[in-house]
């Protein structure tokens, strides 16, 4: 038995809990390697896990989902605060006091014949003045192990957290199990599924699924809705923002920058890049792939942690030319879910390789063959890999000051009028530019695919609290801190009117950072254009990359027409916030001041 804190407060809550929930046992993690393995051995033969060749893929394994609990639920997951307008138009508002009501009966023996693990765990480096403590409890095994990839956890936590507060995560797959009932592989409820946060007593409960995001609380539920609304109180940013190192030794440049995408747009792809042979001079190393916390230190100056200690990577698309350094985090040690299982004994999803074995067991155990009508992973397949392994990570991605950051990007996923990249006028311009991004709907949600919906800030499924509130914490941020990053909006993903992409992505990629790096060290010229600050083709390099001015321009212009009905679109998109005056009024100023340069230009 693990260390068992005196802490009277997670005492009381986990015997509460024991006693409603009912589990046949409670087990607290340690978090050890022993008590890993074992999970895992466990898991193996319940049928949650298939032990993959350990020559191929050491210590690894792979599980297959339940069909109907695939991705984040974004229409089951609520936030329970006491006013619906603390909510805000963009999230699912429900009375705490009735939502506990609903969840209380739900919760009631629905751990029976399992055993309740309780995972004590920090979300960022140990004892960091950034990081958060939170305990989760929960029926799930699979959650156990992945918990112990994906956060610091175990009984290292009990003497930081002492008598101290901490977020209760309180999980479970809601599928109890009557005497001598045999288990499912994969147990769930999706008839019933909750994904509930309560903003005000810093608690989430999340009820019916198994998978990532719903369950491994540590990461979207604390980290991003419970930790954004605790960044607005307390002064900092809690944001979904890869964080990366970019340095260029021979030019004498090196910069941290914070870059947030929508889910499944590319933010592990930027956090790990190779840049291209022509561009060897520069080095880029990994704090974060997906989440980032972010301080003014004592200088005003913003520092950031990535509050995670693994990656939760989507594995399809992902090849040694797309992202090597993804592929080598997760050669060993590692979990997959729904991908494809090869004869011999390893994992593949679709562009893994160019050629697709002529043999498969795809995510659902059905045998698959490249004739197959079906893709042999699903699109939400993920590699859970702990960050160490990755050869680009960065010296300081566990320093508890954190990094500092002298950039953030902000990017969709949009085919049409959107540039490859422009620099905000100033910071107010630049919230207001995040403000209303939009983005191709991608599969790491339940939703329709390819559907463009906005996506402030990358945040639309994540802010804890009313986003006009969100847009306003970071304009008054604009007015705390010493040194302000750049703002930046880059896209990738513009398409030419046959459909094929104008921009090739990647390592490429950082062409684009290159021009941001200069920027931010005052070294790369610019323009003022209708959106911004913008590169010319001369401000950029392109050696290795066949790319003509003519091209360039293509991927930078702006049709005005389309621009004008944007605008309008925003208009429209901001008025369901002026219900009780939260929109900041900067933002109308913004788009009186675009609509003039749209006249003039
Ligand atoms: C993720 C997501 O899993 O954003 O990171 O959905
Ligand atoms: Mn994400």
């Amino acid at each position: 038995m693990a260390q068992v804190t005196k802490n009277k407060k997670v005492l009381t809550w986990v015997n509460d809990m024991a006693k409603l929930c009912q589990p046949d046992n409670v087990y607290w993690c340690d978090g050890s390697q022993t008590e890993y393995n074992r999970i895992c051995n466990q898991l193996v033969k319940s049928g949650t896990f298939i032990k993959l060749n350990p020559k191929l893929r050491p210590n690894s394994y792979l599980a297959r989902s339940n069909p109907k609990d695939v991705a984040r639920v974004e229409a089951r997951t609520f936030i329970c605060c006491q006013h619906e307008v603390d909510a805000g138009p963009t999230n699912h508002w429900a009375d705490p006091k009735k939502m506990k009501a609903t969840l209380t009966k739900l919760m009631h023996g629905c751990m029976r014949g399992r055993t309740m693990y309780v995972i004590p765990f920090s979300m960022g480096p140990l004892g960091s003045h950034i990081a958060q403590i939170g305990i989760e409890i929960t029926d799930s095994p699979y959650v156990v192990a992945n918990m112990r990839i994906m956060t610091r956890m175990g009984a290292k936590v009990w003497p930081v957290l002492k008598n101290g507060d901490f977020v209760k995560c309180f999980h479970s797959v809601g599928a109890p199990l009557k005497k001598g009932q045999q288990d499912v592989a994969w147990p769930c409820n999706p008839d019933n599924t909750y994904i509930t946060h309560f903003p005000e007593t810093r608690e989430i409960i999340s009820f019916g699924s198994g998978y990532g995001g719903n369950a491994l609380l540590g990461k979207k539920c604390l980290a991003l809705r419970i930790a954004s609304t605790m960044a607005r109180d307390e002064g900092w940013l809690a944001e979904h923002m890869l964080i990366a190192g970019f340095e260029n030794k021979k030019q004498g440049l090196k910069a941290y920058v914070a870059a947030a995408f929508p889910s499944a747009c590319g933010k592990t792809n930027m956090a790990m890049l190779i840049p291209p042979k022509a561009m060897s001079d520069w080095k880029v190393t990994t704090v974060g792939d997906d989440i980032a916390w972010i301080k003014p230190d004592k200088n005003g100056v913003l520092h950031a942690i990535n509050p995670e200690a693994g990656f939760f990577g989507v594995a399809p698309g992902t090849n040694p030319e797309t992202n090597k350094n993804a592929i080598e985090a997760c050669r060993a040690n590692t979990i997959f879910t729904n991908v494809a299982l090869t004869d011999d004994g390893d994992v593949w999803w679709e562009g893994l390789t160019k050629q697709p074995p002529k043999h498969l067991i795809d995510w659902q155990g059905n045998d698959w063959t490249p004739k197959s009508k079906t893709p042999a992973a699903h699109p939400n397949s993920r590699f859970t890999a702990p960050a160490k392994q990755c050869p680009c990570i960065d010296k300081n991605w566990e320093n508890p000051a954190g990094v500092p950051i002298a950039a953030f990007v902000f990017g969709g996923r949009l085919a049409t009028n959107t540039p490859l990249v422009y620099q905000s006028f100033n910071w107010q311009h630049g919230v207001y530019l995040a403000s209303t991004m939009g983005s191709e709907q991608t599969a790491a949600a339940e939703g329709k695919m390819g559907e463009i919906r906005r996506d402030p800030f990358a945040m639309l499924p994540f802010c804890g609290y009313n986003m006009a509130d969100y847009w306003r914490h970071w304009l008054d941020m604009g007015g705390k801190i010493t040194k302000h990053p750049l703002i930046f909006r880059v896209n990738w993903f513009r398409k030419d009117k046959k459909g094929k992409f104008m921009w090739p992505g990647f390592g490429d990629n950082m062409r684009v950072i290159e021009w941001i790096v200069k920027r931010c060290a005052n070294q790369a010229g610019a323009h003022e254009t209708v959106c911004g600050l913008s590169p010319s083709y001369h401000d950029m390099t392109w050696k290795g990359l066949a790319m003509t001015e003519k091209q360039f321009d293509a991927l930078m212009a702006v049709d005005k027409d389309l621009a004008e009905e944007d605008v309008a679109n925003q208009a429209a998109y901001y008025e369901q916030f002026l219900k009780f005056n939260k929109l900041p009024m900067v933002f109308d100023a913004e788009l009186v001041l675009l609509e003039d340069r749209l006249m003039r230009g």
